[in-house]
């Protein structure tokens, strides 16, 4: 794409759009108090949790925590980069996105690296080298080792900067790239010594590079391109550019940790492989993956950092609606090993026996318990039941029962495990099941300023301590947690001095603390009705209560329908009536 869109015109087209006749296109809604209610197109349900929002513009589902704006639904329905998910839409409207060039910088530097790739290519191919002979000994042809485009930067200290120089390129460019590294004013090649992995987009673009050691006693191992405005680990994955014509035809991709394991698979014939850049996985790379296919095959190293990775590669994914599988190598350190000496027939093998997540997980936390004592069997269960509810219904119907056989316990004790309440309803958890991803997020994270309803209710308790009693009776009336600190500061200082004083309730604060009290209070209008400002707060909070409530009750419902408990599915009904009532007259009187 040269293109971007220019910021303006795609709030314009959010601001046209509305997300209720999108949704409503391809999934049957109907109106439901002030939303709009339907089957979440996003995993498979039978009681709609799926939640159309016409004021807020955004879909939400209680059953598999899928969130966000049109765009994002445009992006997950029918499966698409944001960009394109702006454009679909765009043209749907026959609206016209206005344009703005893309910075040409971009270009250059993706041309100054596919000179680099082109010119470490030639070194690698031309004469006799360390890194052919190195890559050659590990057994790989000469087909695919041009496939890769693999190269050798030698050992001198500026072959690299006085090519590029000869071509008009200067050295700040290639200090950017990390190509070449600058000391006492002189300019030097950064990469020596090592075989060349160049990384290419699925656009085809060369964005950074993956430099080998060849001697062993060179550190780091790999050396890779430092970030960039065109090289972004968490972006990209490593042979995407190759694998993804096969992905297609296989129906799966297999992600591997090292560049080695990619080209060891693709030379055995095993092409929808690719690896993630040296880090750990990231959900933009999972959502890349998910562009070509759904289902995931993980491929790890055998020690115990590949099984880490796995275990969180897994969640990532999960998360980004692919269905994953893992396997671990049971001969060789790595697939490249494994392959090399068993073959890709008996790769084959492993990925067919791969576990599923659930069985994987739960395998996984069996890891240093002893099911043969009665503590190790209640750990266990604790363990499996914190995985279990994370699941789907239908996962947790399966699983409660393969956690049970494996403790040796009932799989209502599972069950009873799972619920806090020791309430059960078709198995599931009463834990609504994404209650962290609320839109206002409650983040731990230090905020810069108090806004809303928190410095509303900080102020107001900072000017008339009659206040003071009331607040404290509500429970989480405030939405972040440093408001609440704030706050338990305010009613110290009242409670052991029957009196509020305003220097030493600061004086009693953190320095970060006291910066964002003064600022909400400074900030804060001297409202001339401070009472209806109150009433406000409180009806704002109590809505928000209910509509938790509500979200809660959706969730049960959703589970509920897989019994046949008619009994408590009634009673949640009509508790959703009478909150959805009390919503309603909440709303009405704001
Ligand atoms: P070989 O030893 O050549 O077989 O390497 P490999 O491809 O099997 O990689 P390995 O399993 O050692 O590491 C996995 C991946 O992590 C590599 O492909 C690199 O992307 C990255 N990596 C490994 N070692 C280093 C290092 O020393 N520094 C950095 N930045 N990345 C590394
Ligand atoms: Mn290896």
């Amino acid at each position: 794409m040269s293109f971007l869109y220019s910021k303006s015109s795609i709030e314009d087209l959010k601001e046209r759009v509305n997300i209720v006749d999108v949704v409503g296109r391809v999934v049957p809604l109907k109106r439901s108090g002030s939303n709009f209610k339907g089957r979440c197109p996003f995993h498979n349900e039978k009681t709609p949790s799926f939640v159309v929002s016409e004021q807020k513009q955004i879909f939400t589902c209680f059953g598999c925590g899928a969130t966000g704006n049109v765009f994002e639904f445009m992006k997950r329905y029918y499966n698409l980069e944001y960009i394109e998910a702006v454009e679909k839409l765009a043209d749907e409207y026959g609206i016209t996105l206005e344009k703005r060039r893309r910075d040409d910088r971009r270009d250059r530097y993706y041309e100054v690296n596919r000179l680099a790739a082109g010119f470490f290519y030639k070194a690698f191919t031309e004469k006799a080298n360390r890194g052919y002979s190195y890559m050659k000994r590990r057994g790989i042809t000469p087909p695919v080792l041009k496939k890769f485009g693999i190269g050798y930067a030698d050992a001198e200290w500026t072959s690299l900067v006085d090519y590029m120089n000869s071509q008009g390129i200067d050295n700040k460019i290639l200090i950017e790239l990390g190509l070449a590294a600058e000391t006492n004013g002189r300019v030097y090649d950064k990469f020596r010594n090592r075989v060349m992995f160049p990384i290419i987009n699925t656009s085809g673009k060369v964005i950074g590079f993956g430099g080998r050691a060849i001697s062993p006693e060179d550190n780091p191992k790999y050396l890779n391109s430092p970030e960039n405005i065109v090289f972004k680990k968490k972006n990209n994955l490593y042979g995407l550019n190759i694998s993804r014509q096969s992905v297609g035809k296989d129906g799966f991709i297999i992600l591997v940790e090292g560049y080695m394991d990619v080209i060891a698979l693709y030379q055995s014939g095993v092409h929808n492989v690719t690896a993630s850049l040296g880090t750990a996985l990231t959900e933009n790379q999972a959502s890349l993956i998910k562009r070509y296919t759904d289902s995931v095959v993980l491929s790890y190293d055998a020690d115990s950092a590949g099984r880490n990775a796995a275990l969180r590669g897994m969640d990532i994914l999960k998360n980004a609606g692919c269905r994953v599988r893992v396997l671990h190598v049971d001969d060789g350190k790595d697939p490249d090993e494994f392959i090399k000496k068993n073959g890709k027939d008996a790769f084959m093998k492993l990925i067919d026996g791969a576990l599923p997540y659930g069985d994987y997980k739960l395998e996984a936390a069996k890891a240093g318990l002893d099911l043969s004592s009665n503590e190790g069997r209640i750990d266990y269960v604790k363990r499996a039941s914190n995985i279990i509810s994370t699941m789907s219904p239908v996962e947790r119907d399966i699983y409660i029962s393969k956690a049970a056989k494996e403790a040796g316990v009932s799989e209502s004790a599972v069950r009873m495990e799972l619920s806090p309440e020791g309430e059960t309803i078709a198995g599931g958890s009463l834990k609504p099941a994404d209650r962290g991803r609320d839109h206002e997020e409650k983040t731990s994270d230090e905020p810069d300023v108090i806004m809303g309803r928190d410095r509303d209710l900080l102020t107001l308790a900072m000017r008339r301590e009659r206040y003071i009693d009331t607040i404290s009776t509500m429970t989480e009336i405030f939405a972040m947690e440093t408001s609440a600190r704030i706050f338990e500061a305010i009613e110290r200082d009242y409670r052991e001095h029957g009196e509020l004083d305003e220097h030493r309730v600061m004086d009693s604060l953190s320095d970060s603390d006291r910066g964002l009290l003064r600022e909400a209070c400074e900030s804060t209008p001297y409202y001339e009705d401070e009472e209806k400002v109150f009433r406000d707060c409180m009806r704002d909070w109590k809505l928000s209560a209910l509509v938790a409530e509500e979200e809660k009750i959706i969730t049960m419902l959703s589970l509920a329908d897989e019994s046949d408990d008619d009994e408590k599915l009634k009673t949640l009904m009509e508790r959703l009536k009478i909150i959805q009532t009390d919503i309603q007259k909440e709303r009405n009187l704001g």
